[in-house]
């Protein structure tokens, strides 16, 4: 039956049925119609998916499922191949246990590194984030399984998420915390959308038509389904009008019977009803005639394995301290992790791996003699002391000591933000002890978001492991003796203190009120723009080999929107290894084009590539016009700022090796205020005006007693044309200031260029 007739058969009531859950996990059924239910599942690092009699709140009993790395680490492999390989694996597991909707990936950005549920997010950075998670939708979706890209939008904390306001302007907006859903929406046609729990600028995501219409579909073109975060609605009929298609999970039928009655009382069309019956009825002709797919958990352990292995960062390796032989050499390896590793996020992404391996075990496993010590206890019910004197003894037999550290799984989760950016005070003391008697001190760090390293100065090599799942284990071990190289780089900068972060004195807010005082200066924009020292800056990450790494050159030297500039890159391995290297492509705005505030330079391209010792690969990166653009609030859209841009290749956000120049400008340039209150200094930017303003110069500075044969004072710059009249003694008419605006006016026209008539500077009240 066709989609359209079955609508007309539905009853109203039915209609509404379909817009609430039937339970935590299910959409309704309508038997009579042929409609089936759909199931969902969190996500998005593994599959949490719980029975019936199981309580919702208890992330810890569901059925055991493989552990992938969460996606701190995952975007730390900056691969899109591995996202889609995730995303892929995820989707064989969701069709053999009949779930039809994944709910991820979650890719809020990280606005400050204190946000509870960090581990489960990208970036910082909105292209990383949004392309990574384009790919993890594909390979999800073109499996067979839907996406739910989720917490749309601004939901940067947790702390009061389902009240707080995150007051944001217009630019910041689009250009960081909107533009990777855009991306993925864009590239990756989700099947679904989760709005957050949030307000921004007061109104909650789920009663935003702003943001569910006007953005989501109009705009960007999303053709699926909203789905609410879980428990997120206010006023379900206010949702309706904004985009809400799914509330989620059950109401009783509660909000389907408010839906009825604002249908009945005339104050909701039946069309705005029928739209979003639509929407859900297509999602369920999309799950129809699935076959159940078997996947072996021995396979999937060993993708996890593969994927984790991508996702460790070498933060530093002072001479070469790793990799470490696998024989021939006495090693000490110590910490709880070691044994007891933390490869997992909590709450509603908490997994119950199906076989963690630990890193003591994956040792083992590959033949190595080695002496462990505990080192502290995370329980803190054992005897602290003879642990440490355990571990120091271990440490000082040893040629190297290997020290298992990071932040226990109660630091970090779902509903919460972390309070500072401390490991637990044993293990920093454990770690600085260490260090002191063991001249080759390595430390592996498992946590879901930056820690401080008050003893990264005594240390010889620290590798950063995040949450790498069930296959963290072997990935560690591998790495540490070299049968692995490294290839992560941070997604996220390592600051040194809290009180350097960007938006310290406005997280988590005063409770209700968030405000995004800090703009577009979120992570390593923040901390380059005001030359702020990091311990690791964004992109940073070491490898087991060398490379080097240039720009050869453009395919063009200037730029005009709607272009495509294709940046021609060499990169070389020039180690021992075979090895991964990542390609970073930030561009700076030079002078001209920096006139608004704008970050240093950006990350607006990246490639990762594998080359053998000595191999040399010819790389093409593609910049389009968002590399250039900023977001233009007056305008109201993204806008290339003429001026000249350097297009930069670094080893990270800090560290620029080769870089060349375009000049980039819009295809129409930025209307212009032709009024009384522009500045001479504006209407000298543009070539039409800055004529006649030359022109009439020399009789304006002489009304004003001024000899043009001398150099112009600069406040003349900095006068608008109004004042000319005060200046003069009125020696300036109201008439001439007329008719000299009348002129500006025509030639900005002439040349084709808009004028902008209905804002002026004074415009706005206090
Ligand atoms: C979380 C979502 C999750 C949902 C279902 C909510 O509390 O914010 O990310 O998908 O619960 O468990």
């Amino acid at each position: 039956m066709e989609r359209a007739t079955r609508i007309k058969n539905l009853t109203l009531e039915e209609k509404a049925s379909l817009c609430s859950g039937k339970d935590f996990w299910k959409t309704k059924e309508i038997s009579r119609l042929g409609i089936a239910s759909l199931t969902m599942s969190d996500g998005p690092y593994g599959i949490r998916k719980q029975t019936e009699e199981e309580n919702y709140l208890d992330f810890h009993t569901a059925k055991k499922y493989i552990c992938f790395p969460t996606a701190a680490g995952m975007a730390a492999s900056f691969n899109r191949e591995l996202w889609y390989l995730l995303g892929q694996t995820l989707a064989e597991e969701c069709r053999a246990e009949g779930i039809d909707i994944l709910l991820g990936p979650a890719m809020n950005i990280k606005r400050s590194p204190l946000g509870g549920r960090n581990f489960e997010y990208l970036s910082e950075d909105p292209l990383l984030s949004g392309t990574l998670a384009a790919e993890y939708v594909k390979g999800i979706q073109e499996n067979g399984v839907s996406a739910c890209v989720k917490h749309f939008a601004v939901n940067n904390q947790e702390s009061r998420r389902m009240k707080q306001s995150s007051n944001v302007d217009e630019r910041t907006l689009h250009e960081i915390y909107l533009s990777n859903f855009e991306r993925v929406i864009r590239e990756a046609k989700p099947d679904t959308v989760m709005c957050s729990y949030n307000q921004i600028n007061h109104e909650y995501t789920a009663e935003s038509r702003r943001l569910l219409t006007g953005l989501l579909r109009e705009e960007w073109g999303f053709e699926g389904c909203v789905i609410t975060d879980w428990g997120a609605v206010c006023d379900r009929v206010r949702g309706l009008f904004a985009g809400v298609d799914l509330e989620m999970p059950a109401s009783g039928g509660e909000t389907d019977r408010e839906i009825i009655n604002a249908v009945e009382t005339g104050s909701c069309p039946e069309e705005v009803l029928d739209t979003t019956v639509n929407r859900i009825l297509e999602l369920e002709e999309k799950h129809r005639g699935k076959t159940k797919t078997v996947y072996s958990h021995e396979e999937h352990h060993r993708i996890a394995e593969k994927i984790a292995e991508e996702c460790l960062v070498l933060l530093k390796n002072e001479d070469e301290a790793l990799p470490l032989p696998e024989s021939g050499m006495k090693i000490a390896w110590i910490g709880d992790m070691a044994e007891n590793p933390r490869t997992k996020g909590g709450g509603s992404s908490h997994i119950n791996s199906w076989n963690t391996v630990s890193p003591l075990d994956a040792a083992a496993e590959m033949g190595v003699r080695l002496r462990y010590a505990k080192g502290y206890a995370p329980e803190k019910t054992e005897n602290t002391q003879a642990l440490t004197e355990e571990a120091l003894e271990t440490a000082a037999w040893a040629d190297c000591a290997v020290i298992f550290a990071g932040l226990p799984e109660q630091y970090e989760s779902e509903s919460y933000d972390r309070k500072d950016l401390k490991l637990p005070e044993e293990q920093n003391e454990l770690i600085e002890r260490i260090a002191a008697i063991q001249p080759r001190t390595v430390v592996v760090l498992m946590n879901g978001s930056p820690v401080e390293m008050p003893w990264k100065d005594r240390v010889s090599a620290i590798l950063e492991a995040y949450l790498a799942g069930e296959g963290a284990g072997s990935a560690v071990a591998h790495t540490l003796f070299g049968r692995i190289n490294p290839s992560g780089h941070l997604a996220e900068t390592f600051p040194e203190r809290l009180e350097d972060t960007p938006c310290y004195l406005d997280f988590p807010g005063d409770g209700d009120e968030v405000d995004y005082r800090e703009g577009v200066f979120v992570g390593y924009r923040h901390y380059l723009s005001r030359r702020i020292p990091t311990v690791f800056p964004f992109g940073r990450g070491c490898s087991y080999t060398a490379f080097t790494y240039e720009i050869r050159g453009v395919s063009s030297r200037t730029f005009c929107e709607g272009e495509e500039l294709l940046v021609e890159t060499v990169v070389k391995n020039t180690g021992m290894r075979k090895g991964k290297a990542v390609l970073q492509l930030y561009v700076e705005p030079q002078a001209g084009a920096a006139f608004r505030q704008r970050p240093l330079r950006e990350l607006r391209a990246f490639e990762k590539t594998e080359l053998m010792p000595g191999e040399e690969k010819r790389i093409l990166i593609r910049l389009d016009d968002r590399a250039f653009s900023s977001y233009d609030a007056r305008q109201h859209r993204w806008y290339i700022t003429p001026g000249e841009y350097s297009i930069q290749l670094g080893e990270d956000c800090e560290t620029i090796v080769s870089q060349t120049a375009v000049f980039a400008r819009p295809r129409a340039e930025k209307p212009m205020y032709i009024h009384r209150n522009t500045l001479l200094e504006d209407y000298l930017r543009s070539e039409e005006t800055a004529e006649i303003i030359r022109e009439e110069l020399p009789r304006l500075l002489g009304y004003m007693g001024l000899n043009t044969s001398e150099e112009i004072p600069p406040f003349v710059y900095g006068l608008p044309l109004r004042a000319f009249r005060g200046f003069s003694d009125g020696k300036f008419t109201g008439e001439e200031e007329r008719r000299l605006l009348e002129r500006l006016e025509d030639a900005q026209k002439r040349k084709g260029g808009e004028v902008w008539k209905d804002r002026n500077c004074s415009e706005r009240s206090i």
